[in-house]
């Protein structure tokens, strides 16, 4: 849904973005620019040191020399690690809190996007932006400033230093300034269009390899490991490649910045031998000069290296800040309810997952008073998940109304709405955690007392009471440690725990073998007294209870009324029962 742009529209505006988040920490990194002049400065300082030595040493004769170089030399030394700590540490802290701030909003972010977003990107992409996509940013807001800071004060101060020596040669140097600054800029453009690649290239790795950890068994027993290494090795080698693209860039900058340097110290060095000829100029000017010259090219060096993580982390900050300008779920109206009735309606209710894909539901009417059972029974793909969907809003209709106790799901809040719906479906979600925990999943005001009246009632305990550490076992990831009858009850105990008044039972059993369905079933049965309840099933067996049955086909309900009416109506549900019974 929100692809990354392959080269940002907008770098500027990006980067004042991301600099807003270190808007409160200005103190901070003041501190690491004191920092980043002692640093500057000491390297103007050490060009002074060679032109004290050599006038001091050769010219002058001075005995004191002995002693001032050398203790200088240390104190200089001394100041430049000072200088280089603090201007490294405090941006870093600058840095870090800015990543842990951007870390949590894009956390929080994923958690409220509309599942249709979900739908539309992959969790390995998601997952990329909030580990290798954020640490970039990092890079660009601190580390990239600090040098573009530091480096630029190196500079100057090493400038203002040539200037004060010598300024005609100074101000020679100095016109080599645009022709560098022109080259960064083009160099820059590309490394822009690479850091993009690179991410989205990272993007795809993390793709295919969380769907080959999550989907390690299914990979086993159809021998695909070779499949995936060649799925996996694409996006590899294109991350590979681009990597490539952009180190060449970077190796390739640095060398052609530095022989347009070099062609303009030889132009310098020609002027200030003639002028040292000419005895213009004196030996210990001239060797200070060209010290001070010569410690320019290291911070240049740095700056022309610094645009790729500049580059890098505006690319990722703008892969980032497009999912936070995703727009989050609807939060729905103001009205507010404890517990609803529980009566349930769609009126003419059409929805379609994509305009261009076609309806999915068309003109669906029904009506579930509160405290009964409504049964949807269909062919797979004929709309029965999506039409339970739609209860806490998962999506919202394209046209008609979905209503509970006679209001429009969307008046209600969001949160206030899904208080009044329990949902136990096919796949469970289990957590890796305990098994109470998961019970409690969401509701951690409940007391242990409810927590195990819970699980009783969902014929947890019956495995439970098997188990050495009971109720407080680990799960292991995903629930992996636990049977699917086992998981099912523990999804149907927490089910039982939220008591909302309207339940959903999404092919809740079919994963089940007949023993443990009759476990279930039995837990369902409860569950269901006294809510309303709706129930999509493939085993007919289980629906025959139901007030109400209705057959989809392709969006539409086709068949409705009581199991022995629609036996007697001798139609789809009758032929569907038929073939249940005769298989
Ligand atoms: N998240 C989705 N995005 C796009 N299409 C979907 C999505 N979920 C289901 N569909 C499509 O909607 C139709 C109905 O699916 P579903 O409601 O899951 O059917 P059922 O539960 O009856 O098997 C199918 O054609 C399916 O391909
Ligand atoms: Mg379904």
């Amino acid at each position: 849904m929100t692809p990354s742009p392959l080269v940002v529209a907008n770098p500027g505006q990006v980067y004042r973005r991301l600099l807003g988040y270190a808007r409160p920490y200005v103190g901070t990194f003041l501190i690491g620019v004191c920092g980043m002049v002692l640093f500057a400065a000491t390297d103007a300082l050490l060009a002074y040191l060679v032109k004290i030595f050599l006038g001091g040493a050769f010219i002058e004769r001075d005995p004191r020399i002995i002693w001032i170089v050398p203790l200088g030399a240390v104190t200089l030394f001394f100041l430049r690690g000072v200088g280089d700590y603090v201007s490294t540490y405090f941006p870093a802290l600058v840095g870090r809190r800015i990543i842990k701030a951007l870390r949590g909003e894009l956390f929080a972010k994923y958690l409220r996007l509309p599942v249709s977003w979900f739908d539309a990107t992959s969790t390995g992409e998601a997952l990329s932006r909030l580990t290798f996509n954020i640490e970039l940013v990092a890079e660009a807001t601190t580390n990239a400033v600090t040098v573009m800071i530091r480096d630029t004060l190196t500079i100057v101060a090493l400038l203002a230093y040539l200037f004060w020596i010598n300024w005609q040669l100074a101000a020679f140097a100095l016109t080599l300034a645009p022709l560098i600054s022109g080259l960064i800029r083009g160099i820059n453009k590309s490394f822009r269009r690479y850091s993009t690649r690179i991410q989205n290239s990272m993007a795809d790795v993390n793709r295919v390899a969380k769907e080959s950890l999550d989907g390690q068994r299914v990979i086993r027993v159809f021998n695909a490991q070779q499949q995936l290494e060649q799925s996996f090795e694409v996006a590899n080698e294109l991350n590979r490649h681009s990597n490539m693209r952009l180190i060449n860039a970077r190796a390739m900058s640095n060398p052609v910045v530095q022989l347009v340097a070099a062609i303009g110290l030889a132009g310098v060095l020609y002027f200030a031998i003639s002028q040292v000829q000419s005895r213009a100029m004196r030996v210990d000017d001239f060797m200070s000069f060209l010290t001070a010259l010569l410690l320019i090219t290291a911070p240049l060096r740095r700056l022309v290296n610094i645009f790729v993580p500049l580059q890098q982390g505006i690319a990722a900050g703008a892969s980032v800040f497009a999912v936070l300008d995703a727009p989050a779920e609807d939060e729905g109206g103001t009205l507010r309810i404890t517990r609803a009735r529980g009566d349930i309606a769609y009126r003419d209710v059409s929805f379609a997952y994509r305009a261009d894909k076609g309806q999915v539901l068309e003109r669906i009417d029904l009506e579930v008073p509160a405290g009964r059972t409504l049964a949807i029974v269909g062919r797979s793909g004929s709309g029965k998940s999506t039409l339970v969907a739609l209860l806490p809003r998962f999506y919202d209709v394209d046209s008609g109304s979905v209503q509970l106790d006679g209001r429009d799901l969307r008046e209600y809040a969001l949160d206030s709405l899904r208080d009044q719906v329990a949902v136990v479906s096919q796949d469970v979600v289990l957590f890796n955690d305990t098994i109470r925990a998961n019970i409690a999943f969401g509701q951690p005001e409940a007391s242990a007392a409810q927590v195990e009246a819970a699980a009783e009632a969902a014929f947890v305990m019956d495995f439970v009471r098997e188990l050495p550490q009971g109720l407080d076992t680990l799960v292991g990831d995903r629930g992996a440690l636990l049977s699917g009858g086992q998981r099912q009850r523990i999804s149907i105990a927490r089910a039982i725990l939220k008591d909302a008044p309207v339940l959903v039972l999404d092919e809740a059993t079919s994963a089940l073998d007949t023993e443990s369905e009759r476990h279930i079933q039995a837990a369902l049965g409860r569950l269901q007294s006294g809510r309303t309840t709706l129930v999509i099933a493939h085993r007919l067996s289980t629906v025959e209870q139901a007030d109400e049955i209705v057959v989809m086909d392709e969006g539409r309900i086709v068949e409705r009324g009581t199991h022995a009416a629609l036996l007697a109506q001798d139609g789809v549900y009758a032929q569907l029962h038929r073939m249940q019974f005769n298989a």
